[in-house]
């Protein structure tokens, strides 16, 4: 197999692509040749040692993957080799090939590509328990996303629309607004240079949104906060800024305000079977066309140090994928 190492944490530019054997296939497992892998922001932060995880030295980063099986364990009865799947592997996705067990390889609907398969999951299963699970979001409200144009952002634009909410996308350059727009934004607000306090209000009709996605934190996140109307929820889901922003209590006690953690990834480990039918119901909706996620931009596993640099340097619109 071949595959990007982390032996010591440190900088993307530390990483290097080795070739080593095969581990081997369980009774209960399956093979699968790795076609896309999807890059996330924690990635980036996992290799320098930066997140809340540590995992042992050396490891291979990477969880998502979409491929075909081509091996299959001998008591394995419903999956088959030639098939085309799916799957969240913790660790281990940036490589030619991975083996899991097969229950956990989800088979990916005809009409999705191998770059949306390995990377919608992370994206829309948080944007769908935000919304649903911890905000209860009902059509007809206002939601305002952060980092729009970013993986998990452009995802809640997504699933927003696809609630019936009014979607206002926030984002620093043309191409993330554009690509936004394309997913169902009704208006957008450039983070770099406007008020996005004053502009979230006034295209929310004055008294202000009823929701704050918001993945990115720092200034942009008490910003946002300030344009939430009565009985409004800031979603707190990520702080890609580097910056966990101190919300000022003022502005929660002021209109009622209320905010609200997104812990995707704890509620997921509890709850494997409501995670599960979620996931199941996010590809019955790519199906039958309601949610589009996005094509991703596709480096060659080699370049996995500059897949991760661009992401983590903001110069990724949408997604991200390696490509063994
Ligand atoms: N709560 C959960 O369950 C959960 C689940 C998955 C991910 N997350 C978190 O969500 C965050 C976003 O992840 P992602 O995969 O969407 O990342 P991403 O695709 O890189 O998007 C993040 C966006 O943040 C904005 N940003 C602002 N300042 C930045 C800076 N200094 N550096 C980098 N980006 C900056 C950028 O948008 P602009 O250029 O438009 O400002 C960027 O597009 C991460 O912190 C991740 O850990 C949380």
């Amino acid at each position: 197999v071949r595959a990007v190492w982390c032996s010591a944490f440190g900088p993307p530019e530390q990483l290097r692509v080795e070739e080593r054997p095969s581990p081997a296939l369980g009774d209960h497992d399956v093979r699968v040749a790795v076609a896309a892998a999807g890059v996330n922001f924690v990635d980036g932060l996992l290799v320098q040692g930066l997140y809340q995880i540590k995992p042992p030295l050396p490891f291979v980063p990477g969880n998502e993957v979409a491929g075909r099986i081509v091996e299959v364990g001998p008591a394995v009865e419903d999956r088959r080799v030639g098939q085309r799947v799916a799957a969240s592997v913790g660790l281990g996705g940036f490589a030619s090939d991975v083996v899991i067990r097969a229950h956990r390889a989800l088979p990916v609907p005809d009409g999705m590509t191998d770059g949306q398969a390995a990377t919608f999951s992370q994206s829309y299963l948080t944007a769908r328990f935000a919304l649903q699970h911890r905000a209860r979001a009902t059509a007809g409200q206002w939601l305002l996303v952060l980092g729009a144009g970013g993986g998990v952002g452009l995802a809640a634009v997504d699933v927003g629309r696809s609630m019936g909410l009014h979607v206002i996308a926030a984002a620093s350059s043309e191409a993330k607004r554009e690509i936004a727009r394309g997913r169902g934004a009704e208006a957008v607000i450039d983070s770099s240079g406007e008020d996005v306090t004053a502009r979230a209000r006034e295209l929310a009709g004055g008294d202000g949104v009823d929701l704050v996605y918001d993945p990115v934190g720092g200034a942009q996140g008490e910003r946002a906060l300030r344009a939430l109307r009565e009985d409004g929820q800031y979603l707190v889901v990520g702080f890609a800024s580097g910056e966990i922003p101190k919300l000022p209590a003022n502005q929660v006690l002021l209109r009622n305000r209320r905010v609200t953690g997104v812990d995707w990834g704890a509620w997921a480990g509890r709850d494997r079977q409501a995670n599960h039918e979620m996931l199941a119901d996010v590809l019955a909706c790519v199906e039958r066309g309601e949610l589009r996620p996005v094509e991703p931009m596709a480096y060659p596993l080699a370049e996995a140090h500059r897949a991760l640099r661009d992401q983590l340097e903001r110069r990724v619109t949408g997604k991200s994928v390696l490509v063994p």
